[in-house]
This record gives structure tokens, sequence and C-alpha cells, in this order.
């Protein structure tokens, strides 16, 4: 398992979420196999992985939705599910959509919730639910009959009811499914907002796109277990750059390039030109500059250098084994 652990585990009351070894098994299957969650409060944490990863599983033992098998779990400070009625009222959430009654509309369903909920004050409701339809963009379809909206406004409607009160976390559950890429666009715009208020958001996809587009951190799932973890920034830097060098003299550049502590290859697999070397740029910060230095004062003839950073698509691939889409 390559896993990016910060060097400092951050203390527990700077965490939005935690978890240990969380476990969840449906007869045989183990759909989350002792998952290390760790999402630092005010981040953007993309829980990403292919259908079948072990998200929504994931998603629904965070919430008490659904009982671990094993494992413990920490939301705001608060142990789960113990911490249930403390935590829940401080976390917005949408997975799989709320149930909406298809003959009200919009606006009339999301009264309806909010009035369902006892920490939400009665006289500031139709205000709130006015923000809320306007935060997700459906000011104009705030009086239509829920049965005519698309999936997308559905989607929208959803989390303009984990909008309807100030969270301290909002738990997203693949919020752009069903989305044109404009509806896509404006969740998010909104995330990104949302996170400038103050608010944690751990938002799932299986769009490696869009963790890149959204998220300030992230953990990647692949068959229920997390195969990577930290921000995006360490996430990027895992798997190794490596220097490409064309010559004519591929013996000398061999030679230089070992004494220089690298470990070449002549003619890799991905390139059986014989007059290519390459390297991988293992461990410490090397300078490219001395490595040309290098093999220009021993001889070398160098017809072509290049410096190669496998993309985050190219290192997800290789941790998961499964190609992302990656559309918009
Ligand atoms: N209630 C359930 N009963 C049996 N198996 C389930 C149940 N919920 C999910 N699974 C299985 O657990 C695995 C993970 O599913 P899920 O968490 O929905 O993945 P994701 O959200 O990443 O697409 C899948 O193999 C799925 O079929
Ligand atoms: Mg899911």
């Amino acid at each position: 398992m390559t896993s990016v652990t910060p060097e400092l585990t951050p203390p527990a009351q700077s965490l939005a979420i935690e978890s240990r070894s969380l476990t969840k098994r449906f007869g045989r299957q183990t759909a989350v196999n002792g998952i290390d969650l760790t999402v630092p409060r005010g981040s953007v944490f993309g829980f990403l992985g292919p259908n079948g990863s072990g998200k929504t599983t994931t998603i629904r033992m965070l919430l008490a939705l659904s009982q671990a098998t094993s494992g413990t779990i920490t939301v705001l400070g608060q142990s789960m599910p113990a911490g249930l009625h403390e935590v829940l009222p401080r976390v917005g959430a949408l997975v799989e959509g709320p149930a909406f009654y298809p003959f009200l509309s919009g606006a009339a369903n999301l009264r309806r919730l909010d009035t369902a909920d006892r920490h939400a004050p009665g006289q500031t409701r139709r205000a709130r639910v006015h923000l809320a339809l306007e935060r997700v963009g459906l000011t104009h379809a705030a009086d239509k009959k829920v049965q005519a909206y698309s999936l997308g406004m559905k989607q929208r409607l959803g989390i303009a009811n984990a909008l309807l009160l100030p969270r301290e976390l909002l738990i997203l559950d693949e919020p752009t499914n069903g989305l044109d890429p404009q509806g896509t666009r404006e969740v998010r715009s909104l995330v990104r907002s949302l996170a400038a208020e103050g608010t944690t958001v751990f938002v799932s996809s299986h769009l490696l796109a869009e963790v890149e587009q959204m998220c300030t951190h992230a953990a990647v799932m692949s068959a229920g277990s997390i195969v990577a973890q930290g921000t995006l920034a360490a996430l990027r830097a895992v798997g190794e750059a490596r220097i490409r060098v064309r010559t004519p003299d591929t013996a000398g550049a061999l030679r230089v390039l070992t004494h220089l502590g690298l470990e070449p290859t002549r003619a890799p697999l991905d390139d059986p030109d014989p007059n290519v070397v390459v390297a991988p740029l293992v461990g410490d910060s090397w300078l490219p500059e001395a490595i040309v230095t290098a093999l220009v004062a021993g001889g070398v003839r160098i017809r072509g250098f290049a410096i190669e950073d496998p993309s985050l698509e190219e290192r997800f691939v290789a941790l998961t084994g499964e190609g992302f889409d990656v559309v918009q």
C-alpha cells in the first residue's frame, strides 16, 4: 500500500472527521476494509474512488445511517454514533438524495424538511429556504412541482436542503452525479464558496478531474481500502519523476548517472530506443542542471534531455489499478 501520511498527525480537535480501522462487511463481502480517514477542519476533502470502491458505505457509517462492523469514528470531536444528537445538527449531508414529495414545489419540500428539524427556527424558515434555493441556482424553479424537476435539479434541491442551516461540516456523496456541465460548475463553485466561509466539505467523487479542481485534500479508495491520502500537493508527489536522456553514448551515460547515485536503465520498456537512458529521480531533490553538467563533463553527447513527471491521473491509475473517468 502506498500511503501519504503527514509527518505530524494533526491534533484531534483540528480534525473534522477521523476514523480508525473502520470496517463494514455485508455477509462475506468486505465493502470497507479498515480505513483510517484523517479529514482536517477547513479542508475540502475529496473522497475519490471508482464505483463500488466503498465511498457511500463509508459515508453512511460516518453519518450513523448504518452501523460499522468494527472500528471507530469521530466527527467534529464527538465519538459516533454515541455523539449523534450533538453532532448531526452541525452537519449537513447529501446522501442518495432526501425523499421529496413530487407533488409539492421545491420550496414547499424544503419548508417541510426544515419543519421536521427541531433545531431549525420557524420564524426564519421562509428566508432560509429562499436563500438555500438561491445558493444552488433554483430560485426560478422554487414554486415548480418537484415531479417537473430534472435529475440535476433534484440533486441541487438535495444540496439546498443540506444548506438550510449554517453547518460546520458538509458531507456530500457524489453531488455532481446527474448534473450537466453547467450544473457541475455551479456545484463546484458552491463548494468553494462554502469552504471560503469556513465550512469543512467532505465530498465523494469517482472523477479525478473534479477532485483536482475542487479539493485541498483527498483520500483515494480502491476496493474498500484507502490507497493514498493527504494534501493534493502530497498526492501529486507520490510516484517519482524521472529523467530521459537521448544519446549515442549510452554506456557513458549509464556510468555517469550511476556515479551520481542514480539507477539508470537503457532502452526502457516504454521506449525501446537503444539510444535512450532513463533514471528515476528517487528521494533527493536532484538538480537537472547538475546532471546535465556531469554528463557533458563525462564526454556524453546529449541529443535530448527531459524530466518526466507522471500526471496525477497516471499515479492514481497506478494506485488503484483502474482508470478514472476524466470528463468536464
Ligand atoms: N446494503 C448492501 N448490501 C450488500 N452489499 C452492499 C450494500 N451496500 C453496498 N454494498 C456493496 O459494497 C460495495 C461498495 O459499495 P458502495 O459503498 O456503494 O461504493 P461506491 O459508493 O464507492 O460506489 C459494493 O460492492 C456494493 O455492492
Ligand atoms: Mg456511491
